[in-house]
Parts: structure tokens; sequence; C-alpha cells
């Protein structure tokens, strides 16, 4: 049985029958191809659900050793605060509401080794107070700090077209998100390179990577994380200081405004044990170039395989703002439920 080929294959067949070097070499860059890709996915499967990231004991554990976590009175940092308590870091709590601090440092009091000390720094960083600032440094200028997460963040209230957002909200969400992790960081770092011992984890999010329509001034505040993340990484790779932009999809808070968990969406505590178990890894993001991103907890993991493999961005963007569009109205309608009720 013969077989016949449309036109626009005929031709570049030919030409492969006639030149052996050609099958050979496109029989070559395809092999190349299928085991890169194969090894990166091995790689992202491995580091997600089998090998052990860096025991942080590295960073002096237990030996005095201080956590520095912004954000840390609510969600995401507090449990931060909590794991690394635990592991025998002393805490230094840092955010707004002095009575949501003191409770997590009474909780830790409670639960951990009596030798973890905590302490309580309030700072609104969305005033870009340099006197605030300056009593943060001060703050820390005694303590021997091996960890830092910069933790604290400020998303809209909900999806809202650019040109509707106040201008307030958008300086906010650009002095806390960006000011914040880049002013605490450099405040840290000079010890931690001193010491010849540190780590530092940026809370970022999959907004980061994938433009979103609708929240558009905090998708570029993460992406900012993430690109100053990994430039940092280098920088201070050699003095022993591990960097990571923790690529993150939706965690149980009140910014996500998700109160269940479910597969994609875990509690802060199963999100926090995933990613302190996974430090210089990448899990979900080795699949990718991104040097000091980590993907820590599986299922963002596979979802961020998954995006890469797929690879197409503008699918993902246009999916993200129907997604917001729906949000949207359902929080409208939510506010006006709640108006008529008043
Ligand atoms: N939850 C998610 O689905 C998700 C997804 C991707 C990335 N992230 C990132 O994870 C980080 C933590 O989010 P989360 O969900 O845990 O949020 P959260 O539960 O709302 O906690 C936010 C924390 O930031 C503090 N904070 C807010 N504004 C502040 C300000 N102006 N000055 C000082 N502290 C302030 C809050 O404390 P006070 O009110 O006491 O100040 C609180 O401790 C953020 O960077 C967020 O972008 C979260």
């Amino acid at each position: 049985m013969s077989v016949v080929l449309p036109g626009c294959l005929s031709a570049p067949l030919a030409l492969v029958n006639e030149c052996p070097w050609l099958s050979t070499f496109l029989l070559l860059v395809g092999a190349l191809t299928f085991t890169r890709f194969a090894i990166k996915t091995v790689l992202v499967f491995a580091q997600t659900f089998i090998l052990p990231g860096k025991n942080l004991k590295q960073f002096a554990a237990k030996k005095g050793s201080w956590a520095v976590i912004t954000g840390a009175s609510d969600g995401i940092g507090r449990e931060f605060a909590l794991q690394l308590a635990r592991k025998g870091f002393n805490i230094l709590l840092v955010a707004r509401n002095n009575v949501m601090l003191t409770a997590v440092a009474e909780e830790i009091a409670s639960k951990c080794s009596p030798s973890v000390e905590t302490k309580i720094q309030l700072i609104d960083f969305s005033k870009k107070d340099e006197a605030a600032y300056e009593g943060l440094k001060s703050t820390m200028a005694e303590l021997d700090i091996g960890i830092l997460i910069n933790c604290v963040g400020k998303s809209h209230t909900m999806p809202t077209y650019f040109v509707e957002i106040p201008t307030q909200d958008i300086e906010d969400i650009v002095a806390i998100n960006i000011n914040a992790t880049m002013r605490v960081t450099s405040l840290v770092l000079p010890g931690m390179i001193q010491r010849k011992r540190g780590l530092i984890l940026n809370l970022g999010s999959f907004a980061g990577s994938i433009p979103s329509p609708m929240l558009a001034p905090y998708s570029a505040t993460k992406s900012f994380v993430s690109t100053f993340s990994s430039a940092l990484q280098e920088e201070v790779k050699s003095h022993n200081i591990i960097v990571h932009h923790l690529n993150t999809y939706f965690v149980v808070s009140k910014m996500s405004n998700i109160r269940r968990a479910s597969l994609f969406v875990p509690l802060p505590a199963d999100y926090v044990r995933a990613a302190l178990s996974k430090i210089s890894l990448s899990c979900g993001a080795a699949h990718t170039n991104r040097p000091g991103t980590l993907t820590p907890y599986w299922s963002h993991a596979v979802l961020d395989y998954l995006i890469h493999v797929v690879g197409i961005k503008s699918l993902f963007i246009g999916y993200t703002h129907g997604l917001h569009k729906s949000i949207r109205k359902r929080a409208l309608r939510k506010l006006e439920r709640e108006s008529k009720k008043q």
C-alpha cells in the first residue's frame, strides 16, 4: 500500500532521504530534546515527592539564632513563626497588630522549648516610615539572624480593572510587596554575610509568572519578588546564603479569602511544612530555568510543571481574566447582599 504525502511534506522528506546526515542530525536533536524533557520531569517529581531539602540546623537552630518574619501575625507568616520556633529558632515577629502578634508569641511560649525567645516589632510597611525602619534596624542589631521570611504582602480586596484601582491601594501594594521586601532584606543581609550563613525566603505568587488581569499591580509586584530573589541568590551564594522565591498558588488565609483547604489550596501549616522541608531545591520550578524559585507544595508543584509544559502563557492569562471577572461579580453581589442586610 502506498501512502500519498501532502505536497508540503514530500519535499522535506525527499531531502531527508537524500541526505543521511540530515536525518541523523534530526534524530539526534529529537533524542536530545526528549532526554532533556525527561530529565527535567524526573527532577520535578523527585524533588517534590522524594528528595529532602537542606537541614535547617545549618542556619544555627537551637544555637541562639533568630528567624525574622514579616507579616507574622496571621496566615502563612504566623505559621512560619510557629514552625521555626518548634525547630529551635528564636523569633522576631513583625507586623502591625500587637494583639495578634502577642497571641503568636504566647502560642510559641506555650508550645515550644522554654529556651526559645520571641520579640515583637510593630511596623506598618505601607507608611514607608524611616523612623520605623530605624526601629526595626536597632531591634535586629543585636540578633544573630539565621533566617528572614519576607512574608508581608498586600493584594486587592477583589479583582479590579487597573483604571478603577484607587491610587492609595497601588502605593500601598508597592510599599508593602516591593519596598518592605528590599528594605528588610538590606537590613538583615550584612549580618548574614558576616556570619557566612543565612536563608531568605521571599513569598511570591503564581500571579508573578502568569500576569493576572484585574490584579495588575499585585501581579507585577510578585514578578518583582521573583526577579529580585534570582538576582540576589546569585550575588550571595558565595557567602553561603540561600535566597528563595517561594512560588505559591492559593493557600487558605485572610488574603486569599479561601477558608477551606482543598487539593490545590493547602492550609498554611501544610504549605509552610512543605516549604521548610525543600530548602535549596526547586520542586515544581525545576522544569524551567528559574534560579532561586522554589514551588514547594506538591499540588502547586504539579500545576507549575503542567503550566510550563503547556507553555501557552496567553491561554492562562485569558483563563485568569475570565476567572477574575466572575470572582468580582460574586464579590460585588455579596457586598450588595450585606449592604441590604444593614
Ligand atoms: N494566601 C495565598 O493564597 C497566597 C498566594 C500566593 C502568595 N501569597 C503571599 O503570601 C504572603 C502572606 O499571605 P497570607 O495569605 O498569609 O496573608 P494574610 O493572612 O492576610 O497575612 C498578611 C500578614 O501581613 C501583615 N501585614 C499586612 N499589611 C501590613 C502592613 N502594612 N505592615 C505590616 N504588616 C502588614 C498582616 O498583619 P497585620 O494586619 O498585623 O499587620 C499579616 O500578618 C503574602 O506575601 C502573599 O502575597 C499568598
